[in-house]
């Protein structure tokens, strides 16, 4: 049985694959319309969905399956306290597949442990998001005809998108990659995000300024700040309009880049750029219900666990409020240590112990 929690779960291998599956998809829909008959997708959203949980649903239908849903978490036993673990184990019993949205970070870690269906992780907290960028490779490919020697710059809330945390895993494997991360200093990206780019030795630069990045990028990957995540609203206000991409802007960007949005924009598209052949950010909403369903089908068929070839230690406690390791019912601390770093971070979460 195999899960999705990061999207590093996948090789660059099973990506071309997925990506050769959502082709034939996108050619010949007929073809797999029956794939998934008598098979059921519980949806799990305990955090405000439209595109991911709909698209998911879609996907299952598209495949001739049958769909499970459960939207936020007042609608089912977690609002009485029920673990992660306990929920994992008793929708195990009713569907094949979990894909599983849950506003704390490594939740679906711990529910891919405890199942024995395979999960999907439709977003943990600030952290990853692998299925937006299921969605955002194939929209890539779609777009661009490659993966290598692409300039990715990516603007707004680099520290609590977890899709901007995934997209930059992701990216960081295929040659001549470089990123532009811009932001206003206090939404960087986080320290193991930077950590892990300078391990691989990916060249990136940090920026406030959208302005002076855009002529030089072949993509621009805009994100929503993430007002749900802050502790200080005052914080929020002072840096909601950070960006706002228009018209004029995009007059200094090159004829071909590509403006990605994993959506839902607030107001950092102006909608006028909306008709500009560049914006891809609509056909990139369908593409992820394409990514879905190749998804469904490749976990559906596969039995291999994934091997965890890290070591952890126990002795440490997570300092992130936002770790599922806060509040799961005994489960262990565990933490790997980073070499070259002399630290050790929460396999939960990825933050410092
Ligand atoms: C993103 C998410 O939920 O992280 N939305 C999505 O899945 N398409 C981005 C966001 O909420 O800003």
């Amino acid at each position: 049985m195999r899960s999705l929690i990061d999207i590093l779960d996948l090789s660059v291998e099973e990506l071309d694959g997925l990506i050769q599956t959502a082709l034939a998809i996108i050619d010949d829909p007929a073809r797999f319309s029956q794939c998934c008959r008598g098979k059921q997708l519980a949806a799990l959203f305990f955090e405000p969905s439209t595109r991911t949980r709909l698209s998911f649903e879609s996907a299952m239908l598209a495949l001739g399956g049958q769909v499970l849903s459960v939207t936020g978490a007042g609608g089912s036993s977690v609002s009485k306290g029920e673990s992660i673990a306990d929920t994992a184990k008793v929708v195990s019993c009713y569907a094949d597949i979990i894909a599983m949205r849950h506003p704390q970070e490594g939740a679906a870690l711990v529910a891919a442990e405890n199942a024995s269906i395979p999960v999907i992780n439709a977003g943990d907290g600030g952290h990853c998001h692998p299925t937006q960028t299921l969605a955002d490779l194939l929209t890539i490919y779609r777009e661009k005809g490659r993966f290598t020697g692409l300039t990715v710059g990516i603007c707004g809330d680099l520290k609590y998108g977890r899709t901007v945390h995934s997209l930059i895993g992701a990216m960081s494997r295929y040659e001549g990659t470089r990123f532009v991360l811009i932001s206003p200093p206090e939404l960087a990206v986080p320290d193991y995000v930077r950590a892990a780019l300078r391990e691989s030795g990916i060249p990136f630069s940090e920026t406030a300024s959208l302005e002076e990045s855009l002529p030089g990028l072949d993509l621009l990957y805009m994100t929503r700040i993430q007002r749900e995540r802050f502790d200080d609203l005052a914080l929020y206000e002072a840096l909601k309009d950070s960006y706002v991409l228009n018209e004029e802007k995009m007059k200094a960007a090159k004829a071909d880049m590509c403006v990605l949005h994993p959506l839902p924009r607030v107001n950092e598209i102006s909608v006028a750029v909306d008709k500009d052949p560049r914006a891809c950010y609509f056909r990139q909403a369908f593409n992820g219900k394409i990514m879905r369903m190749a998804l469904i089908l490749k976990l559906l068929s596969e039995k291999e666990e994934r091997r965890d070839s890290r070591r952890y230690v126990h002795h440490l406690h997570c300092k992130n409020a936002r770790c599922i390791s806060r509040t799961e019912q005994e489960l262990p601390q565990a933490f790997y240590a980073v070499p070259g770093e002399g630290i050790f971070r929460c396999r939960y979460c990825d933050q410092e112990g």
